[in-house]
């Protein structure tokens, strides 16, 4: 666990002006105390539904819960059309900028009729409601509407982050059963066109059932075709008409998957569904940024292919009707002020990102936000990872220029929304605490019985109500959604998976996941998802991998190693063969930041690796109790190997 708790005690209370004219203030929570399903409830009708539930929640048979039943709505329809027929049309749903400089702007009029040209393509190309599509593209416009041309025909849409290997892909493609891909030539990163479908024609060779691919032209690269079954984007969608007339879905149907890592090798599919989702994410987008659609302009400055992009680039912001900015490339390109660059740009006034972020930013330091004109901002947001107090400080002061409130959200994918966060016009800031529950949210802290715990006590965090927005399953696999999450202290309790502590005040600090899940770069990969792919290389015979915190990503991915007999090579070269092969295997994001040739690993004497020694080892620490070993002179030999300097 990461120690996020060094706050120097300062509090930071709402400002006058904000806490008198927020969307939410503070009887909030008292109302959404006093009758929970009435609360949902009321945020419920924020959307426009074509036939309203008979039952708010049905939660008979723990832990598959049903929101909002007999309800039935269209979801693009309520980040669309019903917009525009309210007369927005003119407003700008994303201000969007490509990494090259290179710009489009999209209003609500003509983000619809794009979603709705795309949902004809795909009813042509034979997608019905509750078929998967698999999307994996860059941060383009395209994006979004392929994701909402699925919702609006009740197709399944299963995004994978575009920095995942052609096996990831190939692997989240059998595992949700994909009919068809959609993806592009490429995008820009980092300067240079990156490409993505030659992953796509990699993953496919190895999965059945895919019967087309549709192809967004971006980066203009040369790409393989295979006829019959590659379709291009423009050729395809641009011809439809700018009309569709959609459908209502039941508020229960499946509106998406995502693919995130859990304690075993196979990343675990979590399922997504209509009504609850997006009253939540539409709920908690309005009232912990405190937007304001017809003023504000609204920037998630992180992936679409995590859930941080669905909720808050996608759904919250476009059933607000919020007017956003999405940008396709890296912060540091062309220039490290990049980001600044476009909050001056466009007047950005609520920004949200991650504290991996924040610390590169510090990095880099405070000359350059200080050389444009951040002042419209006035509401930031935090995500992925607990932020420690030093980078919430200089968040504060270099970026809110010391008037804009800081919310810190936790959540995960599995949540879908909002969980635990202050909120802007009514708490007293704690920098490092994501303080409250949110209004209709029920949390707490317990030790290993699922006793309460207080006063700083360190436990486990659990979620004692269900929520609109949770997961209604692991795609595919029941078992596992009720052993993962709501069987630890009984089917009507969700263990999350986070340590945390509740202080004096009541407020809640995360500190770090509890199991073999590490958090690099606020984005989660297991620690059995990296072994596997290690042992899978011909020279190595066994890993052990841990996460070691890290000044600027959180949590960095070091592997221990020992060799096969016949590995001829164990220097340098052996271990950038391995990085680069986990990078293939897994993705650029898992690849390990060092990687030790050990002999031996120390074990338990029932045989289970001590990784608790391996990050005292890989954090260069006194290491802690080593009598459970079967032989404790294996840390020795370790330590011996190491270079002086880690
Ligand atoms: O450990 C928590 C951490 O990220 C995990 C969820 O990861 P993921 O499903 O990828 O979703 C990330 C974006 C929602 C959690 O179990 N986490 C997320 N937000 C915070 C956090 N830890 C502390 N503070 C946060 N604000």
């Amino acid at each position: 666990m990461s120690e996020s708790t060094g706050s120097e005690g300062r509090r930071f209370p709402a400002p006058e002006q904000l806490a008198a004219s927020a969307n939410v203030g503070p009887d909030v929570y008292a109302e959404a105390e006093a009758d929970r399903l009435a609360f949902w409830a009321t945020q419920a009708r924020r959307l426009t539904w074509a036939q309203e539930w008979d039952e708010v929640l049905d939660w008979t048979n723990p832990p598959f819960a049903k929101w909002f039943v007999g309800g039935k709505l269209n979801v693009a329809y309520n980040c669309l059309d019903r917009h525009v027929e309210a007369g927005h049309g003119d407003q700008v749903a994303y201000h969007w900028e490509g990494e090259p400089g290179d710009t489009r702007t999209l209003t609500y009029a003509q983000l619809t009729e794009d979603v709705c040209r795309a949902a004809n393509a795909l009813l042509e190309l034979g997608i019905q409601a509750g078929d998967r599509v698999a999307i994996y593209m860059p941060m383009i416009p395209e994006t979004i509407v392929a994701m909402l041309a699925c919702a609006r025909i009740g197709a399944v849409h299963m995004v994978v982050f575009g920095g995942f290997s052609a096996d990831a892909l190939a692997s989240r493609i059998t595992d949700a059963g994909a009919v068809l891909v959609i993806t592009s030539d490429g995008g820009y990163r980092r300067g240079a066109p990156s490409a993505l479908k030659p992953a796509v024609d990699d993953a496919l060779s190895r999965t059945e059932g895919v019967r087309n691919v549709l192809v967004v032209k971006r980066t203009e690269q040369d790409v393989e075709w295979t006829e019959g079954r590659d379709l291009w984007w423009h050729d395809v969608v641009d011809r439809q008409s700018p009309q569709h007339t959609p459908e209502a879905f039941d508020a229960e149907h499946p509106l998406y998957i995502m693919y995130t890592s859990g304690t075993t090798a196979k990343p675990k599919g979590i399922l997504h569904t209509s009504g609850g989702y997006l009253t939540q994410v539409a709920y908690s987008h309005w009232a912990t940024f405190d937007l304001e659609p017809d003023t504000d302009v609204y920037w998630t400055a992180a992936d679409v292919g995590w859930v941080t992009g669905h909720s808050y680039i996608v759904y919250g912001p476009l059933a607000n009707r919020a007017t956003s900015v999405m940008y396709e490339g890296t912060p540091e390109t062309p220039h490290r002020g990049r980001w600044f660059e476009l909050i001056e740009k466009y007047r950005v006034s609520i920004l949200y990102t991650a504290p991996t972020v924040i610390r590169t930013f510090m990095k880099w330091g405070e000359d350059i936000p200080a050389g444009f004109d951040l002042s419209s901002l006035r509401v930031l947001g935090s995500v992925g990872e607990p932020i420690n107090p030093e980078a919430w400080l200089w968040y504060h002061r270099n970026i809110g220029g010391e008037r804009c409130p800081i919310v810190d959200t936790w959540w995960q994918t599995e949540t879908g929304a909002h969980m635990i966060t202050p909120l802007p016009g009514v708490t007293s800031l704690k920098p490092g605490s994501a303080q409250t529950p949110f209004p209709g949210i029920a949390a707490k802290v317990v030790d290993d019985e699922g006793n309460e715990l207080g006063d700083d006590a360190t436990g486990l965090l659990v979620l004692t109500a269900p929520w609109p927005a949770m997961l209604r399953t692991i795609w595919g696999d029941d078992d596992r959604y009720v052993d993962t999450y709501w069987s630890r202290f009984g089917r009507e309790v969700y263990f999350a998976g986070d340590g945390a502590k509740k202080d004096a005040d009541g407020d809640i600090w995360l500190l770090g996941r509890v199991d073999d899940v590490m958090n690099v770069s606020g984005h989660r990969i297991s620690t059995t998802e990296v072994e596997s792919s290690l042992v899978a290389h011909p020279a190595v015979a066994e890993a052990a991998v841990v996460g070691a915190s890290d000044p600027t990503t959180g949590q960095g991915i070091v592997a221990f190693v020992i060799l096969r007999g016949s590995a001829t090579d164990s220097g340098d070269d052996l271990v950038q063969q391995l990085r680069t092969h986990v990078s293939k295997d897994i993705g650029p994001i898992a690849k390990p930041r060092q990687i030790m040739v050990v002999q031996e690993l120390p074990k338990t004497r029932s045989g289970k690796i001590m990784r608790r020694l391996l990050r005292d080892v890989a954090e260069n620490r006194e290491m802690g109790d080593v009598t459970t070993l079967t032989d404790s002179s294996v840390m020795n030999l370790i330590k011996d190997k190491l270079p002086a300097s880690s």
